[in-house]
């Protein structure tokens, strides 16, 4: 059927959505791009973010981890303070507001119900409304002031992935602008630190048998495994482990390294399997740290670093991109080891059990 002319030579539809993020990224650096070659965003957009005195993102499962990614964003290049939300949670249990709030909703489908939920009762409120969306014309892009475009293309598997890494950089965009129109100044170019990003995607989507052997060698046979990050590293592994459970059926859990030692170490068992990513410099030691703890009681450890900070006994060491932008990258392997332990373990990538792509009902 016409379905399986789009799919193409792949086998499934996540990893062929997976090898489309370079071009993602490419497409997403030309969309926001003026004649000048300078990154731009439409003139409402960036008036209404620089209007806000806070941010208040609001979004569901991956696009929720986007979120996390974005508000490190907004506040460290546009000096905006920015909170994230689980929709379903924010509605009823809406915090207190600022006085000139923006609400930026992050949605892959722009129709799940939760989210809408939130638009519907700020838009009460008289406040302006962003939807940052894959697809136009979509409701909440339709009910919300204002619209940005993630120019990923048509995500199919349930599992989202290149919707993710297109949140993140129409995020980071975003974010860059409005700190320039403010007159700060930027310390890195994003056009270039984006291109690298392509880059260094390509190289680990060309580089699938490792992550398939990793898959192979950490979770044909368990029932749980966790992730571990630090700061930047620490939404990713969330993600991560978000990714795993819903097309492996593994239990996955991903937290901040820190934590372990409050409770989630009860668990770690002989061979029970942990991931950690490692991204960023300021936490390399201490994410190492808990690696060699959870080694100690037995765990099968396997760490994803960035080059310039790898060690031996890496499991894999990932390309140099900005480390702001790291979590476009590291994310990738992660992708890629739960399309394969899925795959190792028979299951339906593209449609996992009891889960839709899009939710349109609270
Ligand atoms: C569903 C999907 C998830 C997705 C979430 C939010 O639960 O299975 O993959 O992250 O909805 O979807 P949205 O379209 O709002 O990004």
């Amino acid at each position: 059927d016409a379905s399986d002319i789009e799919k193409g030579t792949y086998p499934h539809y996540m990893l062929k959505e997976i090898d489309e993020q370079p071009l993602v990224m490419r497409k997403i650096i030309q969309a926001y791009q003026n004649d000048a070659g300078e990154l731009s965003i439409d003139e409402g957009v960036l008036n209404a973010v620089n209007a806000a005195d806070r941010i208040y993102i609001v979004a569901c499962g991956t696009s929720y981890h986007a979120g996390l990614v974005g508000k490190e964003f907004l506040e460290k290049t546009a000096k905006i303070p920015t909170e994230v939300h689980v929709a379903s949670e924010f509605v009823y249990n809406t915090p207190l507001l600022s006085d000139k709030p923006l609400f930026i909703f992050i949605s892959q489908s722009g129709e799940t119900a939760d989210s809408r939920a939130v638009l519907v009762r700020v838009k009460e409120l008289g406040h302006p409304t962003l939807t940052l969306t894959n697809v136009a014309g979509s409701t909440l892009s339709r009910e919300a002031s204002h619209t940005l475009l993630l120019h990923a293309g048509p995500e199919i598997a349930v599992a989202s992935t290149k919707a993710y890494t297109a949140q993140i950089a129409v995020l980071s965009i975003l974010a860059e602008v409005a700190g320039k129109a403010k007159g700060f100044e930027m310390s890195f170019d994003l056009i270039q630190e984006l291109g690298i990003v392509a880059t260094a995607m390509e190289a680990l989507t060309d580089d699938k048998e490792a992550f398939e052997q990793i898959a192979r060698d950490f979770l044909s046979v368990t029932r749980n495994a966790f992730f571990i990050g630090r700061s930047m590293d620490y939404h990713v592994v969330q993600e991560a482990a978000l990714k795993l459970k819903e097309i492996s059926y593994i239990q996955a859990e991903g937290f901040a390294g820190g934590e372990l030692k409050h409770g989630t170490i009860a668990l770690i068992e002989d061979g029970t399997p942990v991931f950690a990513v490692t991204t960023q410099e300021n936490v390399n030691l201490s994410i190492r740290g808990n690696v060699k703890e959870v080694a100690a009681r037995g765990a099968h450890t396997c760490t994803i670093s960035m080059k310039g900070m790898e060690e031996e006994g890496d499991s894999y060491v990932i390309p140099y991109v900005h480390e702001l932008l790291s979590p476009l990258v590291s994310v990738v392997p992660t992708q890629l080891i739960a399309y394969y332990a899925a795959l190792h373990r028979d299951c339906d990538v593209d449609k996992p059990r009891n889960l839709a792509k899009s939710v349109t009902v609270e």
